[in-house]
């Protein structure tokens, strides 16, 4: 791997004690390029502008997706990444369904691995801080006629981050917007994914609340995620999660979370099936729903306060040492190694 070193750190001007999430960049950035087939030396250099052409294929066909994960500082002063092949190979599920190169995984985490030690001193220490990593991938060929992009670009930036959302977290059943379809690319990180989820989030914001939840694309009847999150129900004492599916991202938290459900006792069923809106409005009127909760990297685990439904709002508790802050502990402990982490979760 090249590596360039920047003259002159920026670190002097971050705020790694409140930083804003995704508004600061490390000192360094990885770039490979792909072309004629394969992918070419991966480079480390200076965080910086990169210069396109008006026909980039991604600017008008989108073949474009990205990774989020972290890294921590950990108790004893190691930096440890968090379950970095996972997101190597949900990157790779993305591009084969874009219909773009895989990227080596060996090389996703070796090239994280270098990029993070370089630009160790970017790692927040305050507790509930990390550096957030971003890889992404898009197609860079010069040419507007609508084929699949015959060059590509993978790059990882890095940005130091706290926690993601301030405060309540208010969602609303969104029952007109579909997030995903099936067989359509629901469960990749692509970019369009995003991009056309912010009308109806934005519509959800300007009824009073944080995010909406998303619902079948067919009857609007299962619950599938919440934002950019994966999302649990404590209905009684079992924990629900809609299952996976090609419309539902494959969220390492959530893997993580249901682990480690299944490994305690913080509850005492766990439940990975279809839920419907009916069912948690019922339980919500019954006093049976416990805790609702989201599930993500940038968010890791956010109580959901209150559901909106057809202009209802149902009040949920958001106990300090409920369901959700317990699990979030038990993840906390692995990801600072003050607990054993006996999944080896922590590269
Ligand atoms: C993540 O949790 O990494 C996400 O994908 C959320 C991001 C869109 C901010």
């Amino acid at each position: 791997m090249k590596i360039t070193r920047i003259d002159k750190s920026r670190i002097d001007q971050a705020d790694l004690e409140n930083p804003v999430f995704g508004t600061q960049f490390s000192d360094h950035m990885l770039v490979c390029k792909y072309k004629n087939g394969k992918w070419e030396e991966p480079e480390i250099k200076p965080y910086g502008p990169m210069s396109f052409t008006p026909a980039l294929h991604t600017l008008h066909y989108g073949q474009a997706l990205f990774e989020g994960q972290k890294a921590y500082y950990m108790s004893d002063g190691t930096i440890g990444i968090f379950r970095p092949e996972m997101n190597a190979k949900r990157l790779n599920h993305s591009a084969k369904r874009m219909f773009m190169p895989e990227f080596p995984e060996d090389l996703f985490v070796d090239g994280l691995k270098q990029l993070v030690e370089i630009d160790r001193a970017w790692v927040p220490k305050k507790e509930g801080y990390s550096l957030y990593l971003r890889p992404f991938m898009f197609g860079s060929s010069e040419f507007v006629a609508a084929r699949p992009s015959e060059e590509y670009i993978f790059c990882v930036v890095m940005s130091p981050v706290g926690p993601y959302y301030a405060g309540e977290v208010k969602v609303k059943v969104e029952e007109t917007y579909t997030r995903s379809a099936s067989g359509g690319v629901g469960s990749t990180k692509c970019a369009g994914n995003y991009g056309g989820a912010f009308f109806a989030t934005d519509q959800a914001r300007k009824e009073g609340y944080t995010q909406v939840i998303w619902t079948d694309h067919k009857n609007h009847e299962l619950i599938e995620e919440s934002g950019t999150m994966n999302v649990g129900f404590v209905i009684g004492d079992t924990f629900i999660t809609p299952p996976l599916s090609d419309r539902i991202l494959a969220g390492i938290t959530r893997d993580s979370i249901l682990t480690l459900l299944r490994d305690t006792d913080i509850v005492k069923n766990v439940e990975e099936r279809p839920i419907k809106v009916e069912e948690v409005i019922a339980a919500a009127e019954a006093g049976t729903l416990k805790e609702v909760f989201g599930m993500g990297t940038a968010a890791v685990v956010s109580q959901i306060s209150t559901i909106g439904f057809r202009g209802t709002d149902y009040k949920i508790e958001t106990p300090k040492d409920g369901y959700a802050m317990k699990i979030k502990k038990a993840l906390t402990a692995i990801r600072m190694g003050d607990a054993d982490d006996k999944y080896n979760w922590m590269v």
